[in-house]
């Protein structure tokens, strides 16, 4: 399979975290590959284990080098491998603010506590020091405040009696294990989950004056104009009908300009079936990169085709202006 996201994994231990991603993209279907494994210690145990498998390494101590020449190193070799997305599993460095910039969105860290508890080190101890009834981990995106970007999973870990910080810390590392392969594994398919392109076509459907959704022969609709004699503007259409996208189907302006958004943008655009005889254009939605305020524009145009004319007359005096 050549769609799989290839990540580079970032370490400077023990790397079990970053064994439990690789052995996880090893399980079929898994939607990563890991491309590179690096480290600002040229002897973390993690590395070893990497090359065993099969997977280019690069280490680099950090000791004499500014943080922004280290880091421009890590990031050459990070982008040398052709990684997309870079996973932090154990890498005790913090990152100057312009790598972290470039990689916005598309870089992923685990941190062994439940944030926004416990940001930085000792997690452990501090969680047990305050006499929390649990600690844990969580997923979050890398954004230049440390620990504080959004979170996209945690596991809970109960504390019991007798726990030390270390006893917590190969415990909560159970979980973690669990964990990080898979928020990484759904953090890197979001564009194609089905659910998630849905709920956002449904905003930005449903944030047009008087829509309602309903469902039109399986698939979810969007009409304008009230609940007796309303119009579809919009659909959402799911791998019917044998194809594989997952799309936005809109109304086009006549057959002649479907025709020619189909052959001039074939990796947007499809002809769908059915509504395709009418002027409809289906707009893919899983591909990365969908341009969402074109799509906005499209459901808008769609929706004015179709509006009665009370609503449309505000706008067209709107633009009049
Ligand atoms: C993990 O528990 C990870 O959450 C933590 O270091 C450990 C690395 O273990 N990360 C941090 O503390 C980041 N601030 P590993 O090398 O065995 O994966």
């Amino acid at each position: 399979m050549t769609d799989k996201t290839k990540i580079a994994v970032l370490i400077s231990g023990a790397g079990t975290n970053m064994a439990a991603l690789v052995y996880a993209s090893r399980i079929a279907d898994a939607p990563y590959e890991v491309v590179l494994v690096a480290s600002n210690d040229p002897a973390a145990p993690g590395l070893a284990l990497a090359q065993a498998e099969g997977i280019a390494t690069f280490a680099l101590p950090h000791r004499g080098m500014t943080r922004e020449a280290h880091d421009a190193a890590m990031e050459a070799a990070v982008l040398q491998a052709g990684a997309d997305h870079i996973v932090l599993a154990g890498y005790m460095r913090i990152l100057s603010d312009g790598f972290v910039e470039r990689w916005a969105g598309r870089m992923l860290n685990i941190h062994p506590s439940l944030l926004p508890l416990y940001r930085g080190l000792d997690t452990h101890a501090r969680a047990i020091a305050a006499g929390d009834s649990h600690g844990g981990t969580s997923v979050h995106l890398v954004t230049p405040e440390l620990d504080a970007g959004e979170v996209l999973a945690q596991l809970r870990v109960p504390i019991v009696p007798g726990d030390t910080p270390d006893t917590l810390a190969e415990r909560v590392k159970l979980a973690e294990h669990q964990l990080y392969p898979r928020a990484v594994a759904d953090y890197v398919s979001r564009w194609r989950d089905p659910v998630r392109l849905l709920d956002r076509v449904r905003a930005l459907a449903l944030a047009l004056p008087e829509t309602d959704e309903r469902e039109s022969h399986g698939s979810p609709g969007f009409r304008v104009g009230g609940e007796k004699g309303g119009k579809f503007f919009a659909y959402f259409s799911d791998q019917h009908h044998g194809v594989a996208h997952i799309a936005c189907l809109v109304r086009t302006g006549s057959m002649d300009e479907l025709l020619a958004l189909v052959e001039d943008q074939p990796e947007i655009y499809f002809k769908p079936a059915y509504y395709g005889a009418s002027g409809w254009v289906g707009i893919i939605l899983n591909r990365p990169g969908v341009d969402w305020d074109e799509v906005a524009e499209w459901l808008a145009r769609s929706w004015r085709s179709v509006a009665p004319r009370r609503l449309t007359r505000l706008i067209d005096a709107a633009d009049a202006f």
